[in-house]
């Protein structure tokens, strides 16, 4: 067990799955293994439909709601999108720069500076999402890579609040090959080390979460790390008693 100063982060992301049904059900039987953990922070992102219906169950939980991403604009005509503005009153938390909306929705680093902004400027804490393809992995150039996106992402950002980045390699995202936790501990140092050499990110309270394949079987391989402040849960956030066993699971040890 490591000595913690602060507590653990579990983020679920449910992605496109469960409609309200669903979703009620699944987060009665999730609080049911779990509600009483306070020890960890536990913040579920259910497709952005299900977010103000499922508002009253989390209101008297120990449970935080987040959304899977946001449009950087507070309004405008951006047919289909959705602006922080509209979800400010039901989420403290919100996905963004997730490599499914990089590689399918052509999302830059600029777009996601700007969605981090806007989330900011809201009060809503962002988690950004970073990682690299597996070809940059295989050159060995994962640490370059990441720096990067992190220099684009933050050049813009003044701030002193809470930010969580994720760092999900995109070759570990659900497909049951978790990256090393080694590996996963390297980087995310590294990345911790790059932050703190950009001056205006000092009094800024950042968390580094490990994403890609995570279930209750290796989660406490990842949050034992020193600095690994948590885990994005994808697949495992879809079955209650897998996920309650990771929240059990670092409550105890992580
Ligand atoms: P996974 O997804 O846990 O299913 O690998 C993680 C993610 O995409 O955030």
């Amino acid at each position: 067990m490591k000595n913690k100063s602060y507590i653990s982060t579990v983020v679920a992301n449910w992605k496109m799955h469960n409609d309200f049904n669903a979703a009620l059900d699944l987060v009665i039987k999730i609080f049911s293994y779990c509600n009483m953990v306070k020890n960890v922070e536990k913040i579920i992102c259910p497709p952005v439909v299900n977010i103000i219906p499922l508002y009253d169950q989390f209101k008297n939980s120990t449970f935080s709601l987040g959304a899977q991403n946001i449009n950087e604009n507070s309004k405008g005509s951006f047919t289909g999108e959705i602006s922080v503005n509209m979800l400010k009153n039901y989420i403290s938390h919100a996905i963004i720069g997730h490599s499914e909306r990089r590689v399918i929705f052509n999302e830059s680093n600029h777009t996601i500076s700007l969605k981090a902004k806007a989330l900011l400027d809201n009060k809503i804490v962002p988690i950004i999402c970073v990682g690299e393809p597996i070809d940059v992995y295989k050159k060995n150039k994962s640490v370059d890579f990441i720096n990067n996106q992190l220099f684009e992402i933050f050049s813009e950002i003044q701030l002193n609040s809470e930010i969580v980045i994720a760092y999900e390699p995109i070759w570990s995202i659900g497909n049951k090959n978790p990256a090393d936790p080694i590996y996963v501990e390297k980087i995310i140092t590294k990345s911790k080390d790059f932050l703190c050499t950009l001056k205006h990110l000092r009094n800024t309270n950042l968390k580094f979460l490990y994403g890609g394949s995570v279930s209750s079987k290796n989660v406490l391989d990842y949050t034992n790390q020193k600095n690994i402040d948590g885990v994005l849960v994808g697949s495992a956030s879809l079955d209650a008693s897998e996920f309650g066993k990771i929240v059990l699971q670092i409550s105890k040890n992580g």
